[in-house]
């Protein structure tokens, strides 16, 4: 590993390369099995956490906010992003704030009539909410994570459906804790042991819940809340401090 920029990472611990890709091609093979199309952005020359796909724009309805990195290390996977964007189609807005897209945005379409939650403490400024909410024209709940191991609000929360999520509240500020209970009391509360296990960086279709096969307990949660748990073998992936949901960027048009 050439550098660490999360607590999960350590310049020391040796990555199995090898098993790295095929766990990746595994994850795809998963989704491509569900049904999902997935297209694939190549990875770059001195670009490692380029992998981390979800943290390169959020999109909603359509739009693209673009990300603009907190690390130097990541700041040129962004103008990869947009030129994938820009030549699919796709409306790209250029962000002023910085911002890690889908590692701290995320979109719930039936929660209360099109919500957007939004991390913020470590990675993104809060003044990237504001102009997310300007660019994308949903409100736009901020929530202060406070536990730098969970350093993107994907690493803490994740939407399970169109309008219900799956979160471990000790991730966020007790002010959080109370905004999320108020707009989710339906939520799966995930435990610590669920959150290490990176068992809250979920992709979820509304029915196949995609996890980390490490995070069995938060498995298990999800399935008692209704959903199928489809669990893929990530651990050379959190190595870097990413499982299932940072590998994936969301495409809503
Ligand atoms: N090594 C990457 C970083 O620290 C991991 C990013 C994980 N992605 C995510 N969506 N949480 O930036």
């Amino acid at each position: 590993m050439e550098y660490a920029i999360n607590p999960w990472m350590d310049t020391a611990t040796p990555v199995d390369r090898e098993l790295a890709v095929k766990q990746w091609h595994g994850l795809r093979e998963t989704l491509l099995g569900l049904g999902h199309t997935v297209h694939e952005l190549g990875p770059e020359p001195g670009l490692p956490d380029m992998v981390y796909a979800a943290n390169g724009a959020f999109v909603v309805d359509g739009t693209v906010y673009g990300a603009r990195f907190r690390h130097p290390q990541r700041t040129a996977e962004a103008a990869a992003h947009r030129a994938f964007y820009e030549s699919h189609g796709w409306r790209f807005v250029a962000p002023a704030e910085t911002n890690e897209g889908e590692g701290d945005f995320t979109y719930l379409p039936a929660a209360h009539g099109g919500l957007i939650l939004a991390g913020y403490g470590f990675r993104t400024e809060p003044a990237a909410h504001a102009e997310a909410q300007e660019v994308l024209g949903r409100p736009v709940v901020s929530l202060r994570l406070v536990d730098p191991r969970f350093y993107h609000l994907d690493t803490a929360l994740a939407p399970l459906d169109d309008g219900n999520i799956a979160y471990f509240p000790e991730a966020f500020s007790v002010a959080a804790q109370r905004v999320l209970a108020q707009l989710f009391p339906d939520a799966v509360r995930a435990d610590e042991v669920d959150a290490f296990g990176f068992g809250l960086n979920l992709v979820s279709d509304g029915r196949h819940v995609v996890l980390n096969a490490e995070a069995s307990g938060m498995a298990a949660k999800v399935a008692a809340a209704g959903y199928l748990p489809v669990p893929v073998e990530l651990s050379e992936l959190k190595k870097g401090g990413g499982s299932v949901k940072c590998c994936v960027a969301e495409l809503r048009d």
